[in-house]
């Protein structure tokens, strides 16, 4: 097999297929996540934007393991037979013992082969494998956790799946890599029962990290001093955290998103991740170099739209000078940053106030939250804007009508009189209609918890009620966006695509999907240096902000000097101009090859190669890897943007208020010379791939 052959680095299209140094038709590779096929957050986006690079290189060798949840299946994945005998022999055993595994495809890029798991279905074995599992490992679950309940049963048809196949792998090699806590019994499972599988452990954060965090801890100031058992146990997750820890310490490799989460799985998992993986995304890029500004351009006319409803009666700002901020992700107030925001959008309220800026800026909480549906008021807006359409639409078609019929006759009407007292009176019925006793609602939706809920306490408590007299509106829109809403029908990539900043000031965020899909779409971000993103794009790019990635120091900075930075960056972007945006939303699109999994999905290669080296190290016995590397690659400040720092600072432009609505192309031209002129390259197309580092044989020690 592999052996005595280097894990050599052949640039294809400027990419190491390392893969293409293995023969992975001898070869079987499974990853197993709570989230495949079933969105949750970020994990769920790992899994589907690497589908394609990874089906790429494996073919019909890669499946995804995950739960089975009927609405999931129903409109994502098409049943099928599994070609592959050992597989369809797991299938169909289990099946014949009791279980429910269902295989298929996933209807996304690459359609990868998945395996579900009912667990309902198994749930009657649980007594029992909790048994197992402590006997594998000493750590019981307790009744009342239902989530850690449901993934030991996921974890027990994991291994026992994973069993089924290797017995009947006809000499393939197995490598799995298993994602986050809730995956990691059926990794611990399959170590207790010494299957011969490659395992891969990757951490998506950590629960004691996340958990420490959003109790207000200062957390990285303390990495070292915490008793990490009794944090556990105190906040009731000892029994999770065991699970965790174990998972990390039974894998042959360990893998985690970042650098910060690696130092922070060194204190709180006591093992230091083996090979950082810095999640990507699947980059789709355009043929014409335009179309992301044109999409952004024609999704932000169907905010506008939103906005005009929710608006009525109150619309008494120009949209074309109203800017669309959002923040997005899992409802974790602290954690993610909707605090320090809603502070600085109280502080930025006040300043566009004080300098009667003419700039409106409306901001989307989009943080999923127990409600009872769309609230009435909500509802009615889009009626009332709809019926304004209506009634405008239908006194056109009338006025249109008489001046046609006036032009074939040769006259030109009299414009007093081609509107009748109808028309008057219908529009005066519309215009009656759209008054409204209630300022437009901080809320689109019912919530349970109304008077507890953290983002709408603050909201109370800073007064921004989209009165009048603000500057900053405020929309809480508490579930996830979906193009078959009745109030805002857009999916989430049109939505982000429209806005002009997503805003991302998290205190707690291994890796961050948000912002970096902000970056891939060319829409500016703000993001922190206590996120895996922000702290890669900070090593990644010489000027961040002049390529539209604000980051907010959250690490060495109080609470309220954060916020005045972040109150900063946000003043500067309302100050920009439309020319200066156009040209920013250009730089930062440029950031995407970074950003891509073609180039990033090298990390995950490597953990494979490590994993085989160490598994099987008679087999796989790779005298030349080492982790690939990218220090040494930084995206050079643009040339127009001046050399110091305050060049950099988009918070001094000189407003140009005359906007040129052809202006855009014409700046694309100006950047794309620039660009030549500096021979930006892609990382891409940079073939700094290691060589030769250390020995790997015989490294693991069982
Ligand atoms: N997201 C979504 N719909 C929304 C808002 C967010 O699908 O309306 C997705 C977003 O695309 C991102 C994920 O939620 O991929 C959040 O991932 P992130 O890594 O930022 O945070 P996590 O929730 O995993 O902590
Ligand atoms: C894109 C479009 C332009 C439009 C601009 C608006 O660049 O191609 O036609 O004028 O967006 O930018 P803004 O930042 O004001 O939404
Ligand atoms: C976790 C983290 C998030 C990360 C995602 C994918 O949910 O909270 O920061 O982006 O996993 O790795």
């Amino acid at each position: 097999m592999l052996r005595g052959r280097s894990l050599s680095v052949t640039s294809l299209g400027g990419l190491p297929r390392w893969e293409a140094g293995l023969p992975v038709e001898d070869l079987l590779l499974f990853e197993v996540a709570w989230e495949v096929t079933n969105k949750v957050g970020g994990i769920y986006t790992v899994i589907q934007t690497k589908a394609k690079t990874t089906a790429d290189e494996w073919g019909d060798n890669y499946f995804l393991l995950g739960p089975y949840f009927e609405h999931n299946v129903k409109t994502q994945v098409e049943q099928c037979e599994p070609v592959n005998d050992a597989v369809r022999r797991a299938v169909d055993v289990m099946n014949k013992h009791g279980c429910q595994v269902h295989f298929g495809r996933w209807l996304i890029e690459g359609s990868p082969y998945v395996v579900l798991f009912d667990i309902s279905y198994s749930a009657q074995n649980l007594d029992t494998w909790k048994g197992d599992f402590w006997e594998a490992c000493n750590v019981g679950i307790p009744y009342h956790d239902q989530e850690a309940n449901e993934m030991l049963i996921f974890g027990s048809l994991t291994a026992w799946f994973l069993k089924e196949v290797t017995d009947h792998a006809d000499g393939k090699h197995v490598i799995v890599q298993f994602h986050e806590w809730q995956a990691g019994t059926g990794l611990i499972l399959s170590r207790a029962r010494k299957l011969p599988i490659a395992t891969v452990f990757t951490t998506h954060a950590t629960l004691l990290g996340r958990y420490l965090c959003a109790a207000n801890i200062d957390f990285y100031n303390h990495l070292d001093k915490f008793n990490i058992d009794k944090e556990a146990g105190e906040r009731q997750i000892y029994h999770r955290y065991c699970m965790e820890r174990a998972s990390v310490h039974c894998a042959h490799v360990f893998t985690t998103v970042s650098e910060i989460t690696a130092i922070e799985a060194e204190h709180m998992l006591k093992r230091k991740p083996d090979v950082i993986t810095p999640n990507g995304l699947n980059v789709k890029k355009f043929s014409a170099v335009h179309e992301f500004q044109n999409l952004h351009a024609m999704y932000k006319a169907r905010i506008q739209d939103f906005v005009r409803g929710h608006f009525y009666g109150h619309l008494d700002f120009d949209l074309e000078k109203t800017l669309f901020l959002f923040i997005a992700g899992r409802y974790e107030f602290s954690n993610k940053g909707a605090d320090i925001f809603l502070e600085s959008l109280s502080r930025l309220n006040f300043l566009l106030r004080m300098h009667k800026s003419d700039v409106t800026v409306v901001v989307f909480f989009i943080m999923p939250a127990k409600t009872n549906n769309f609230n009435v008021e909500t509802l009615k807006g889009q009626a009332v804007r709809k019926q304004l359409w209506d009634t405008a639409h239908s006194v056109k078609e009338k006025f249109g009508k008489k001046l046609y019929d006036a032009l074939l006759r040769g006259e030109i009407p009299d414009m007093n009189n081609i509107l009748d007292r109808d028309d008057l009176t219908i529009m005066k019925r519309a215009i009656f209609s759209t008054q409204r006793q209630s300022l437009p609602p901080v809320t689109t939706h019912n919530m349970i918890d109304d008077s507890t809920d953290p983002i709408l306490s603050t909201i109370r408590r800073i007064g921004l009620f989209n009165s009048r007299t603000d500057r900053v509106k405020v929309i809480l829109h508490p579930e996830f966006l979906s193009s078959t809403s009745p109030l805002l029908p857009m999916d989430y990539e049109e939505f982000v695509r429209g806005c002009h900043l997503g805003v991302f000031p998290s205190y707690y965020e291994p890796w961050g999907y948000t912002p970096a899909e902000c970056t891939v779409m060319g829409i500016p971000s703000v993001t922190t240096n206590l996120s895996g993103f922000g702290c890669f794009m900070e090593e990644h790019v010489t000027d961040p902000t002049a390529y539209g990635i604000y980051i907010v120091d959250r690490r060495f900075r109080s609470l309220d000097d954060s916020c005045n930075q972040l109150t900063r960056f946000l003043y500067g972007f309302c100050k920009q101009s439309r020319r200066q945006r156009i040209i920013q939303r250009n730089r930062t699109e440029r950031l995407s090859d970074l950003l891509d999994w073609r180039y990033l999905g090298r990390y995950y290669q490597h953990a494979r190669h490590l994993t085989l080296s160490r598994a099987f190290p008679d087999k796989f016995h790779t005298e030349t890897t080492s982790p690939p590397m990218t220090e040494g690659f930084k995206y050079p400040r643009p040339s127009s943007v001046p050399p110091s720092p305050s060049g950099s600072q988009v918070s001094s432009p000189q407003s140009s208020d005359v906007e040129d609505e052809n202006e855009d192309e014409r700046y694309d031209e100006e950047e794309e010379a620039e660009r030549d002129r500096l021979n930006i390259k892609s990382p891409l197309s940079l073939n700094h791939v290691p060589r030769v580092k250390k020995k790997l044989h015989g490294e693991y020690k069982n």
